[in-house]
């Protein structure tokens, strides 16, 4: 469904993805963990087709949809029209669907952005995402800045979308317990090239693996 090939995209002078290759099959749930600058955002940039990588090839079947770090919404604009931006091409403009999907978010329909707490404008953000129906989903950081309360509720989330709707999701965090307890399969990037990858299950239970890339004790 998603696939790249030994991409290389920089910055500058900056290399920050030195031939990376990824994939995520259709229905898949799949991990990328790594630490700061490792080029995770890089690489959803990439894939999201918002940076052009200077060689390698990405292919995509379906519609892709991406949630950016940071959440990024319209803070003046309301909870509803942050949602309608997200419309896939002037489909379908009405948020009706994903308020059924992800609960508690009507009852913010008509709230500035701006004002909502950090798990609530990363449930907008998810839920923008969702507008456009998407096949595939690239969230980055889904924990950032979040309670661990509020980010168990937004995995549910994920993976009910996964179970219901075959939703394939490449899921950026740093939070590696949280990555690799949500996805069978894991990637870790380090330094812009991708260290080890394989079933989450393997890579927790591997002490190397554990300890210089997960901060897992
Ligand atoms: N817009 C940009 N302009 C210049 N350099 C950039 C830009 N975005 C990222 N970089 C550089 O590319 C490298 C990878 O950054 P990237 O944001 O992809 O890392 P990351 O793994 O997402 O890190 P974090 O966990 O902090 O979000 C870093 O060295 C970073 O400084
Ligand atoms: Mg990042």
């Amino acid at each position: 469904m998603l696939r790249a090939t030994d991409l290389v995209v920089r910055w500058g002078a900056v290399t920050a993805l030195d031939g990376v290759s990824v994939s995520v099959g259709k229905g898949e749930m799949v991990a990328l963990v790594g630490s700061n600058g490792a080029g995770k955002s890089t690489l959803v940039q990439a894939l999201a087709g918002l940076v052009r990588p200077v060689r390698g090839t990405i292919t995509v079947e379906g519609r892709l949809a991406y949630v950016p770090e940071g959440r990024q919404l319209f803070s003046d604009m309301s909870v509803h029209d942050n949602l309608r931006l997200g419309a896939w091409r002037g489909r379908d403009r009405d948020p009706g669907r994903v308020y059924e999907v992800l609960p508690g978010l009507a009852d913010l329909a008509r709230r500035k952005a701006g004002t909502l707490s950090g798990g609530q404008q990363q449930m907008v953000a998810v839920g923008r995402a969702l507008m456009a129906d998407p096949e595939i989903l690239l969230v980055d950081e889904l924990s950032l800045g979040l309670a661990p309360i509020v980010v168990s509720a937004l995995a549910d989330q994920l993976r009910l979308l996964h179970q219901t709707r075959d939703l394939a999701v490449l899921l950026i965090e740093q939070n590696a317990e949280l990555a690799l307890e949500l996805c069978p399969r894991a990637y870790v990037l380090e330094n812009g090239r991708i260290v080890t990858s394989g079933s989450s299950a393997d890579l927790r239970q591997t002490e190397a693996i554990r300890h210089a890339y997960l901060g897992l004790p």
